[in-house]
């Protein structure tokens, strides 16, 4: 939550600034802001509320002084509402320091007590923390020496930048459970809440550790502790090209990454499918031993993510025949959770950032559980604090509402399942043949799951005035359902529910009406005559009360053709792979409706993509 980029280079610092918010601005477009230290000795500002083309704009109106240094700011809302004086950066009183945030300073009441008469212009905590600075910054007459003494005087969260009127030519940020890392440049240096921020002008980074500083300055990066002590860094190599995070001539960003889902699905299999079956050779550090002893499974994930977990459980209980829980991270620490050291906790998150995962991963480990992440995004911080990670390569995701990544997500723990089942000896080679089988075939079958656009285009351009949409699915078919409601939640802003199809006589059928819109993901005819039949059964049910019925069926099922307004048709596919399919008309479904009622379909109103505060 909330884009942060860090510049000292040469001239064209405000395009690397704004280049950077506009692709970190998926974490936040409640305001945008930049501050540049120029070499004349001043701190220039420009801020403002609203989403980053105003900002823009205002720097065409009134141009910031250049300079060589400066930081940008792209916020979601915690402290204060999204007005111009509470975008960031901050300023000290004197105006010569600017300071921006992610994250919560929890005693910032207690510290703005402490700064007695300083006056403020904002009700964010964040200028408790630009004013302090200042004020030290004036005592000690070193930014670097007076930023050490603020960071150990903050409780809360927080990635933190700052520059000085006084020392230009440098940029110095601080991490406490929030991300931060560093793009290393040929006479220029980077900082950015992730590594999109500076991806189209460096392959070279460096992930900060929790409680780190890392000070930059054109031709140095340099470590620390928050004492001050020096720490050596490594460099990793960024893997994804720059222009996949670019548009690309789509009109949306979730439209091209729906788009993107072969390509997805086939890179996150790629090199992990071999003559012997599936290696993971991620795993190596946990040691087969310890894969055969597991007694349990805890799956912790947010939004679609946890979505994703669900439906990997299924094929993580089939193959591996061991039992799978999946909890949302954020209830999971706060119930006493059993776990022990034959537990092994998986972890799914697209952005490896998401607070509340992060926090149950820890309280995992502090109980002795071994934790494997599953994460979209190099070296963030979930997979290092991780015994091991499982990286989907689906590629940057900017869209707010997640698509390919989620694809990735299953597509990582089927693999896992089917691994962990080779291992246990609870698969046998030809039942692991044939999914692998079915996994190979599978980015040309989501290739045609992605061609259903145009008969969906149609379907939403016809409801465009639907108040309310409902979704149905069993077995694996349930999780799809709910994220299909998840994906119309997020992006249209109209109410959407996904119900078991079983439970509907246990309730939900009671919100059926005439021309109800419902949407039921049918399973196969073939490898499941008999939740097809109860399926079957279930649309009668609703079609006789009045519902308007939308299946999704395999191709070659004509059993809801009699019952069904209309009949979306999917490449045939076995059981658990089924999800990776029927999840695409949905998405679809729910970007052309966001589209037909004129809404943003890349920036959700009050969402941001990657969450890092509780
Ligand atoms: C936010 C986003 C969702 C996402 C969830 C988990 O709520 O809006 O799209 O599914 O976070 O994100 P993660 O990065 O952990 O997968």
């Amino acid at each position: 939550m909330c884009g942060i980029v860090g510049y000292v280079g040469d001239t064209k610092t405000k395009d690397v600034l704004l280049a950077g918010l506009a692709r970190l601005e998926y974490r936040g477009y409640d305001s945008a802001g930049i501050a540049v230290t120029t070499a004349a000795g001043e701190v220039d500002v420009r801020k403002r509320s609203g989403k980053l083309a105003r900002l823009a704009q205002l720097l065409e109106d009134d141009p910031i002084h250049p300079g060589t240094t400066g930081i940008g700011h792209t916020r979601w809302a915690t402290h204060g509402g999204p007005t111009d004086e509470n975008a960031h950066p901050h300023l000290s009183e004197d105006g010569r320091v600017a300071l921006i945030h992610n994250g919560i300073i929890e005693n910032f009441a207690q510290l703005r007590e402490q700064l007695g008469e300083a006056s403020f212009k904002s009700e964010t905590d964040t200028e408790v923390v630009a004013v302090l600075l200042g004020s030290e910054v004036k005592k000690q007459g070193d930014l670097e020496a007076a930023f050490r003494t603020v960071v150990t005087q903050l409780e809360g969260t927080f990635t933190l930048l700052a520059t000085s009127a006084d020392e230009p030519g440098k940029v110095v940020s601080a991490r406490h459970h929030s991300p931060l890392v560093v793009g290393i440049g040929d006479g220029e240096n980077f900082l950015g809440s992730d590594i999109a921020a500076f991806v189209e002008y460096t392959r070279r980074a460096v992930a900060i550790d929790d409680d780190n500083i890392a000070v930059i300055t054109a031709d140095e990066v340099r470590v620390t502790d928050f004492a001050g002590n020096p720490l050596p860094f490594e460099e990793f190599e960024i893997a994804w090209d720059p222009a996949a995070a670019d548009k690309g001539g789509w009109p949306s960003f979730m439209a091209k990454e729906i788009s993107e889902q072969p390509e997805a699905v086939a890179n996150t299999i790629r090199g992990r499918i071999t003559p012997e079956g599936v290696v993971i050779p991620e795993l190596s550090e946990l040691g087969d031993e310890f894969l055969q002893g597991i007694e349990r499974i805890v799956v912790i994930a947010c939004g679609t993510a946890a979505y994703a977990g669900m439906i990997g459980r299924y094929a993580i209980e089939e193959w591996a025949r061991i039992p799978v829980e999946i909890e949302l991270s954020h209830e999971f620490r706060y119930r006493n959770p059993i776990v022990s050291e034959q537990t092994l906790v998986i972890s799914i998150s697209q952005s490896g950032e998401t607070m509340d995962t992060m926090m149950a991963v820890k309280y995992a480990k502090e109980r002795g559980a071994k934790t494997i992440s599953v994460c979209n995004t190099q070296s963030a911080t979930i997979p290092r604090e991780s015994d091991a990670a499982i990286y989907t390569h689906a590629g940057p995701e900017v869209s707010v509402a997640s698509t390919k990544a989620f694809l990735a997500q299953v597509v990582a723990l089927q693999l896992f399942g089917l691994h962990l089942g080779r291992v246990r000896g609870s698969l046998d080679s030809e039942a692991a043949k044939r999914a692998i089988a079915q996994l190979e075939t599978l980015p040309e079958k989501v290739s045609e799951a992605v061609a259903t656009h145009d008969d969906i285009t149609q379907l939403a351009k016809w409801m465009s005035d639907t108040r309310s949409v409902l979704f149905l699915g069993r077995h694996v078919g349930f999780p799809v359902a709910l994220e299909g409601a998840l994906k119309l939640k997020e992006i249209t802003y109209i109410h959407a529910e996904g119900f078991a199809a079983g439970e509907l006589k246990h309730g939900p059928i009671a919100l059926i009406d005439h021309g109800q819109p419902v949407f039921v993901l049918v399973p196969s005819p073939r490898t499941s005559p008999v939740m097809h039949s109860k399926v079957v059964s279930n649309i009668q049910e609703i079609r006789a009360r009045g519902a308007r019925v939308i299946s999704i069926v395999e191709k070659g099922d004509t059993a809801t053709l009699p019952y069904s307004d209309d009949v979306i048709r999917l490449p045939l596919a076995d059981p658990m792979f089924e999800p990776l399919l029927q999840v695409i008309p949905l998405q679809w479904f729910a970007l052309e409706l966001c589209q037909a009622k004129g809404l943003d379909v890349d920036q959700p109103r009050n969402l941001a993509k990657s969450v890092t505060v509780e």
